[in-house]
């Protein structure tokens, strides 16, 4: 098997060191057998190689078993030029790559109801999977872009775009998911506004009424989804959606755990020939400029995303679990960075937190 890591920009490096020392301790105390490669990433590689892409890194993207990916974004992106700096290159690597399915698990940890702002019986118990399309809708949607008017303003336009297909397989991933867990979907889209919100719609309830009739279907509007997330999270098995609500939606499900620091995330693609599917596990956050460079930032949710790179790619499911457990234990005694940690009280850095999750590992 085949890893690779894209650290790339702001705390996505620094919660990636995280990452690369759970994966080391998996290598010496678990047997884990993988090839591991590690390419510069954003302004990194600009840095390295005077440009975001070389052709050896988007190789490597292209026939990866798994990606670990730490975030893209930074205000020194101004010193590209801009031709340079067009191109998004996560955008590309799931478009590319057909990552059309992501999950974004969110679950409440009972050590961690005081960090949510959310009172702890609301968040108890909360247990719900963010199934998100990823490689379609508006973030991808043609025609776009920005062009001036005869009298000087500007118009600017973007374009929501979903084929039968695109939805039918994103709602079996929803399916196939709510299966393993506890039967229950809920799609969300603006049907009452947008006309692919009703497509959307028709087209969901028919994949289940079809393929999935023991699997319980509802349907909510995503504004009334981003009300109810916060009202009562523990409604929700399975939610599905399009791409530009699903990111919404899952920074505002974030507060549930009590940080966007603590979502992983999976992304994955259809099957190959090989038997396997393109994948790329990365937090929900981005790189947060804000606190860059400080050596504060949570590295729980690159380390949970790497828990789900060991259930889905590397099909190491004890191990996927002894990570997650690990994380858990380190909470459990108290381990909090800055972002869970109550306003003014003591919390760890990003490399202590990961020596309190490496000392609760065990072989
Ligand atoms: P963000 O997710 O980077 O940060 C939002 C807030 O959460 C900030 O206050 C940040 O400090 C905090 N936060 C995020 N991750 C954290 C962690 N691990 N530990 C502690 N606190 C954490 O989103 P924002 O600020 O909207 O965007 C910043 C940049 O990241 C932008 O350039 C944006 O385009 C990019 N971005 C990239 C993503 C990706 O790589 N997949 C996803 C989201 C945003
Ligand atoms: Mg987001």
């Amino acid at each position: 098997m085949q890893l690779l890591i894209l650290p790339g920009d702001g705390v996505g490096g620094e919660v990636m060191e995280g990452v690369k020392r759970v994966l080391q301790w998996l290598r010496e105390c678990r047997g884990l057998d993988v090839d591991v490669h590690e390419e510069p990433f954003g302004m990194a590689a600009w840095w390295a190689h005077g440009t975001l892409m070389t052709d050896e890194t988007w190789q490597r993207i292209q026939t990866a078993d798994a990606i670990l990916f730490g975030a893209i974004g930074s205000p020194e992106y101004v010193q590209i030029p801009a031709e340079q700096r067009r191109v998004d290159w996560l955008l590309e690597m799931r478009r590319s790559l057909d990552l059309y399915e992501n999950l974004r698990p969110v679950r409440a940890i009972d050590a961690l109801l005081d960090a949510s702002t959310l009172r702890p019986e609301v968040v108890l118990g909360v247990d719900m999977v963010i199934v998100r399309e990823l490689a379609g809708g508006v973030y991808f949607g043609q025609p776009r872009g920005v062009e001036t008017l005869p009298d000087g303003t500007r118009r600017a336009v973007n374009t929501i775009v979903y084929t039968t297909r695109e939805v039918e397989r994103i709602a079996r991933s929803a399916f196939e998911l709510a299966r393993t867990r506890q039967g229950r979907v809920c799609s969300v889209d603006k049907a009452n506004v947008l006309e692919f919100g009703a497509f959307w719609r028709e087209t969901v309830q028919a994949i289940g009424d079809s393929e999935y009739p023991d699997v319980e279907v509802s349907h909510m509007y995503v504004d009334n989804c981003a009300m109810q997330l916060v009202r009562d999270p523990r409604q929700f098995d399975v939610i599905v959606t399009e791409n530009l609500f699903g990111d919404i939606l899952s920074d505002c499900a974030a507060m549930v755990t009590g940080s966007l620091g603590m979502l992983p995330s999976a992304s994955r693609g259809p099957v190959r020939s090989d038997g396997l599917r393109a994948a790329l596990y990365e937090p929900v956050h981005g790189s947060a400029p804000d606190i860059a460079g400080q050596g504060i930032a949570n590295p729980l949710a690159a380390i949970l995303s790497l828990a789900m790179c060991l259930r889905y790619t590397l099909d190491r499911v004890n191990d996927a679990v002894l990570v997650e457990q690990a994380v858990e234990r380190a909470i459990v005694a108290g381990a909090r960075t800055r972002d869970l940690a109550q306003p003014g009280g003591t919390f760890l850095s990003t490399s202590e937190m990961t020596d309190r999750v490496i000392a609760e590992l065990h072989p």
